[in-house]
């Protein structure tokens, strides 16, 4: 990662770089708006629901963002990072609600928001994963010839972030719907408290949550994640 190309190409951010760091996420804590903390490797990454992100030395873009409080900031960011993939490398990413950016129906990416932190995690050069994760967890190399370059992905995704952050609630949940196969339409199964449901999604409602509905009619509401793609 050229972390002098991206001070250069960024003069107005404060750019923070750790060759090591426990989690990009604790490191931004009480840092300005506008502050990006880049790591080429973290021991503690944080992924949601207190899961650990997988972040194996320069292989991965591992970066939090300082930003203001703005409505729908998971979607938002999902949609910012598959915009950075395609303009940074040609590759089109799904969405799966709320957070994980999809390539080739498994993950490529995910997104944690932490009071008003945005962390974004990319599997930009792994070859290959741990048995845990080989099955879910993909990376951009497996999809293309050559190493693919982490500073033209961040390049493409700070100015991103910005755009899509500053959208009004109802364009970020018109675009989301847009941009992922799981918003409308799709069997899924979700994880609830009481089990594992299975239904078709029937798009966002206007608090961005998901809309699931079962086999028998009924409607749920899922506010948190645990979607899957029926059968997979
Ligand atoms: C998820 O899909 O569960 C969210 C993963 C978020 C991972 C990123 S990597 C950069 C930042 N630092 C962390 O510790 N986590 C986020």
């Amino acid at each position: 990662m050229d972390i002098e190309r991206l001070r250069r190409e960024f003069p107005s951010r404060r750019i923070h770089h750790y060759a090591t760091v426990d989690s990009t996420m604790r490191a931004a804590v009480g840092l300005e708006p506008g502050s990006v903390v880049l790591a080429d490797r973290q021991t503690a990454g944080q992924g949601r629901h207190g899961r650990w992100w997988h972040s194996e030395a320069g292989s991965g873009i591992y970066c939090s963002i300082v930003l203001k409080p703005a409505p729908a900031l998971t979607l938002a960011l999902g949609l910012a990072t598959a915009d950075a993939i395609a303009r940074s490398t040609g590759m089109a990413c799904d969405l799966r609600w709320p957070n994980d950016v999809m390539l080739a129906g498994k993950k490529v990416a995910g997104i944690l928001v932490q009071n008003a932190i945005a962390g974004i995690g990319i599997n930009v050069n792994q070859t290959s994963f741990p048995p845990e994760l080989a099955s879910e967890a993909t990376s951009l190399r497996l999809h293309t010839d050559a190493p693919v370059s982490l500073t033209a992905i961040i390049l493409a995704l700070l100015p991103a972030v910005d755009r899509f952050v500053e959208l009004d609630k109802d364009t970020i949940l018109r675009l989301f719907t847009r941009a992922s196969s799981y918003a409308a339409g799709r069997r899924v199964t979700v994880a609830q408290p009481d089990g594992i449901i299975e239904g078709t999604t029937t798009g966002l409602d206007p608090a961005g949550f998901l809309m699931v509905r079962k086999d028998d009619g009924t409607d749920t509401l899922i506010v948190a994640g645990g979607v899957r793609a029926a059968g997979s």
